[in-house]
């Protein structure tokens, strides 16, 4: 059933090529020109006229949200806010009847998730699902939705889940943005091209880089703490980063936008401290570089997330694991992929239920 695989989650990770494919299967017509999505495309005037959109989710899925956050405002211009789901439901929000609400969700049954959806609806909003499990409670209660498709993730650590949840939400966002005429055709085809890439991008990371992120889980899992650092849109991949080391290794672990470092945790660094910068050649690198020497010259340890060919980053970091180049608003689909690993070994390595860690379970259906 682990396919050959020592865990659900190592399997799973190693799905992400397939599992976006997948995704993107039927829906993206990449020499059309075209993106098909049933539940958006039923109700494109409803959703491309939202006077802004309200992403709600939990965990993974709520950093999820906030890549979509970057990629509907940088393409499609529509205001996004991302909520936890559990604030926003007893929160008394302000909701709109123009308002379009997303919920994302892995299981389809998270109970916050489903209480805020009851919520928007109730206050005359229209609600969109992400969700994986078919015919799960989400997806019956929202008024339409896109699947992933990722198959059935078993691992209590949401891994293919993440990135087909950044998958539909980028296709997403870019049939937003063309009906609603913020993205040129060109642009419009070479983000496509640059999804159709994506899997073989991922599927190179699986190979090139594993053995090399073994030797840096074995250099740094008995830490106590770690920091990750991004900026932009990889800014909620180092969020995931860090949730996903503390989940499975229960290594204490925090995720910063880089330029928050010095406004606190740069007080952390010391010689004892590792930080995972995502460090890649778009979206303000000369400013992460920046944030990399402060770090450095507080002899915080490097460990540097890195588009191929790179040479700055490198001469400053303890470790570099490379990425394939690719366009920006794509860039989390790749980064994300050394960061699962990196907390999967650490986790072998200290002999964690790397599956089914302490005190969590898969769906989480109570408040
Ligand atoms: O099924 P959902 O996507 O609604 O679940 C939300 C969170 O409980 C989930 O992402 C959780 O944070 C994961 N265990 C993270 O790996």
């Amino acid at each position: 059933e682990k396919g050959g695989y020592d865990h659900f989650m190592l399997k799973e990770i190693y799905e992400q090529p397939s599992a976006i494919t997948d995704t993107y299967r039927g829906r993206m017509l990449v020499d059309e020109g075209i993106i098909r999505m049933a539940g958006v495309d039923d109700n494109i005037e409803r959703i491309a006229k939202a006077k802004r959109i309200l992403i709600v989710a939990c965990g993974t899925s709520w950093h999820a949200g906030l890549v979509a956050e970057y990629i509907f405002e940088d393409l499609a211009r529509i205001p996004v806010e991302v909520e936890y789901a559990s604030e926003f439901r007893y929160r008394n929000p302000v909701i709109y009847e123009n308002d379009v609400v997303i919920a994302i969700s892995q299981s389809g049954e998270t109970a916050d998730t489903m209480a805020a959806i009851k919520l928007a609806k109730e206050k005359g909003a229209f609600v969109f699902g992400v969700c994986n499990v078919v015919g799960s409670s989400i997806s019956r209660e929202t008024h339409a939705g896109a699947y992933t498709h990722a198959g059935p993730e078993i691992g209590v650590a949401s891994t293919k889940a993440f990135t087909t949840q950044i998958t539909v939400l980028t296709l997403m966002a870019l049939k937003l943005a063309k009906y609603r005429g913020t993205i040129s055709d060109s642009d419009f085809r070479h983000h496509l091209q640059q999804l159709e890439a994506i899997p073989a991008k991922i599927a190179k990371v699986l190979e090139t880089t594993n053995e090399h992120i073994k030797e840096i889980a074995f250099k740094y899992k008995d830490v106590s703490n770690c920091l990750y650092l991004g900026r932009g849109y990889n800014f909620p991949v180092a969020l995931e980063g860090a949730l996903k080391l503390k989940e499975i290794s229960y290594i204490h672990a925090e995720g910063y936008p880089a330029a928050e470092m010095k406004h606190g945790p740069i007080a952390l660094i010391d010689e004892q401290m590792p930080v995972v910068v995502i460090a890649t050649k778009m979206g303000h690198y000369d400013k992460v570089v920046s944030n990399i020497q402060e770090i450095k010259s507080r002899k915080g340890k490097i460990i540097g997330i890195v588009t191929e060919g790179d040479t700055e980053v490198k001469e400053l970091a303890d470790y570099v694991i490379e990425v394939p180049d690719t366009i920006e608003s794509l860039t989390p689909l790749l980064t994300t992929i050394p960061m699962q690993l990196l907390s999967y070994h650490i986790a072998v390595m200290l002999d964690k239920n790397v599956d089914q860690p302490r005190n969590l379970a898969k769906s989480v259906t109570v408040e």
